[in-house]
């Protein structure tokens, strides 16, 4: 789909986007770049990295990938440094690196859960942590008055509860109040505006495949209304709002796209039975016991 933003908006940036060679990292490295932005992209798979860089420069957009994993400080500090020494400068951080799978409390290892904080919740505050210097107002590299911009991919899960996903969950919800506390401290000091975004469900990413295979959600779908798959497209838009001069205003919020799939409720009466039954309901609530005065409206 076209964008609605102009082509510039981006213009002269350079973003790192952790996660950015696949899924919906990868979308929102190739509409960072279409809008203007030079791009590095950070993940563990030379060969996905190497195929996502050809791909974008095949599109004309100036990218470099670096291999790295989150959970590793070291990588965090290389990866971080070498965006700098490459591109001159980082204005942006999109922390999109995530780690996920199916399984209940019950059967998970506290280090399976572990690993999933380790590279949602540790790796966001570690890569955030090191591109600092660099993000903060007057920072390395920085020409201009005013500081960067991060975005943290979170997801809805936590905001009620989700049959297992306890890791996830507990991951994300760490990764919220980092957006909320970053945005305040970093905000306040640094002139640096941090925000997430929360995707719904999503088609042709890694997590829909692993967290929504058809064979188990089926029926989860038909009976959960606003239930709509997302596309990517729809993700990197969001963070092209947040992170150009028209999210400018915006800081500590982490915006929903999901289509408000995460207020569904099954409806568990139709609309018709609603009219007869609340109507009758609320006469009989207003014939009045003996004794009980009569209600005046
Ligand atoms: N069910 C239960 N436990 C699982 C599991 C599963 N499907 N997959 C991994 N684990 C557990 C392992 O058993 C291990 O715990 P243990 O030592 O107590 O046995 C722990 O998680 C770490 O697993 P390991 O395979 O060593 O981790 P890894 O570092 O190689 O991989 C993952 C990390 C598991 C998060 C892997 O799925 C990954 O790399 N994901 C990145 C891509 C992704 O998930 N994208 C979707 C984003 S929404």
């Amino acid at each position: 789909m076209e964008s609605p933003f102009k082509g510039d908006i981006l213009k002269g940036k350079v973003a790192l986007i952790t996660g950015g060679a696949s899924g919906i990292g990868f979308e929102i490295s190739t509409q960072f770049g279409k809008h203007g932005a030079s791009v590095a992209l950070m993940g563990r798979r030379k060969q996905v990295l190497d195929s996502a860089v050809s791909v974008l420069k095949s599109l004309g957009i100036p990218a470099v990938a670096f291999e790295g994993d989150v959970r590793k400080q070291e990588d965090a500090t290389r990866v971080v440094q070498s965006t700098f020494q490459h591109f001159g400068k980082i204005d942006i951080l999109v922390n999109a690196a995530a780690g996920n799978f199916l399984v209940s409390a019950e059967d998970l290892s506290p280090n399976g859960f572990r690993t999933v904080l380790d590279i949602d919740s540790v790796g966001t505050f570690t890569m955030c942590h090191e591109a600092l210097k660099y993000l903060k107002k007057g920072g390395q590299g920085r020409n201009s008055s005013t500081g960067g911009a991060i975005i943290n991919i979170s997801a809805t899960l936590h905001y009620t509860a989700n049959w297992y996903q306890v890791h996830v969950s507990a991951a994300k919800a760490a990764v919220d109040a980092t957006t909320r506390n970053l945005a305040l401290e970093w905000g306040t000091d640094h002139d640096i505006r941090v925000n997430g975004i929360a995707p719904g469900p999503i088609s042709g990413t890694p997590g829909m495949s692993k967290l929504a295979p058809d064979e188990v959600t089926s029926k989860d779908r038909e009976e959960r209304p606003l239930y709509k798959l997302g596309e990517k497209w729809d993700i990197a838009m969001a963070a092209l709002y947040l992170v150009s001069d028209a999210g400018k205003f915006v800081n500590g919020d982490t915006l929903i796209v999901d289509g408000g799939l995460w207020l569904s409720q099954p409806r568990h009466i139709s609309k018709e039975a609603v009219k007869q039954v609340s109507r009758s309901i609320e006469k009989k609530s207003r014939v009045a016991p003996v004794g009980v005065p009569k209600s005046k409206l």
